[in-house]
């Protein structure tokens, strides 16, 4: 059973959590084969997403994850509700917790939002990514894309290579994918590599090949346009040809490597197409993971929440 009613990050989540979280997804998983998607272990209970900004795979997934196990699911997006009227996050999930929800699936610019809503409310909270912090859901989903693939997470080597400075992806993995014993080896132009990353147990690579050399997953991540202040790389033409993956640097890593990205996909940025839409990619298989994931997180938030609350 999980120890606490949210989940806010994996730097405070221990490895046996995450294994926890891990099989139940895998149970998940094989759920989503099968013909009829349909269950009632979340019948009565009640699940809003309430994202501040942006996204097609976290929210779309948390909704079906809440349907697809007999939840209600409401949708609650900033642009349309009384957050326009200058409404607190406090305030506004005080009021959803008044209409006696079980779940808060949120997705904010600001990095602490998701733990300030979870310490005044009663309704477990779930974080879809909290600015440059964490991403929880989406690191849990790569490891169990990593995990179903190759049958163990100790000992692999992850590479990520990408735009690390502005990415919870990137963070989420490190903490996630440490914890249950990979190495992480990053890679990004130095304008784009935070300083202090290795004291949170990353390895930096001083080039491409070096950051490939013998991995078992290679996975971009996406130049985030909208969250650079300008002049932290030329160009997106020169990132592809300096800092980019192509078939020919995959070389670098194992035969039996898999390509993986979070998305969105800038094509043909941080990915060559024929990497993105290849033979080991595994980017589409990672997005059923993360239904998956999060339909493992709501039974196992929910069991917690009938044993403590
Ligand atoms: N990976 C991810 O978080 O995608 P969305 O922004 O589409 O949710």
């Amino acid at each position: 059973m999980l120890s606490k009613k949210d989940l806010l990050g994996l730097y405070d989540t221990g490895a046996e959590e995450i294994t926890e979280i891990l099989d139940t997804a895998d149970e998940m998983r094989a759920f989503l084969d099968g013909k009829e998607k349909k269950s009632d272990l979340l019948k009565g209970k009640t699940l809003i997403t309430l994202f501040y900004e942006n996204s097609t795979r976290t929210r779309t997934s948390f909704e079906l994850a809440g349907k697809y196990l007999g939840a209600n699911e409401v949708n609650i997006s900033a642009s349309s509700s009384s957050v326009q009227k200058g409404e607190t996050l406090i305030d506004t999930g005080m009021t959803l917790d008044s209409l006696k929800i079980d779940f808060i699936a949120i997705r904010h610019p600001m990095a602490g939002a998701p733990k300030l809503l979870a310490e005044h409310v009663k309704a477990s909270v779930l974080n879809g990514g909290d600015g440059m912090n964490e991403h929880p859901t989406q690191a849990l989903l790569d490891m169990l894309a990593i995990r179903r693939k190759f049958g163990k997470i100790k000992g692999l080597k992850v590479a990520i290579l990408g735009d690390i400075k502005h990415s919870r992806v990137a963070k989420s993995n490190l903490f996630g994918l440490g914890k249950l014993g990979a190495e992480v080896c990053m890679y990004s132009p130095e304008t784009l590599m935070p300083k202090a990353i290795e004291r949170l147990g990353a390895k930096v690579a001083k080039s491409r090949e070096e950051a490939l050399d013998g991995a078992d997953a290679v996975m971009g991540l996406r130049i985030q346009l909208e969250r650079q202040n300008g002049g932290l790389f030329p160009s997106l033409s020169e990132y592809s040809k300096f800092y980019g993956v192509n078939d020919g640097l995959l070389k670098y890593a194992k035969k039996d490597a898999i390509v993986l990205h979070p998305g969105p996909v800038n094509r043909g940025v941080e990915l060559t197409p024929s990497l993105i839409d290849g033979e080991k990619s595994e980017i589409l298989e990672q997005v059923t993971c993360g239904l998956a994931v999060r339909m493992a997180l709501l039974k196992l938030l929910a069991e917690y929440r009938e044993a403590h609350l």
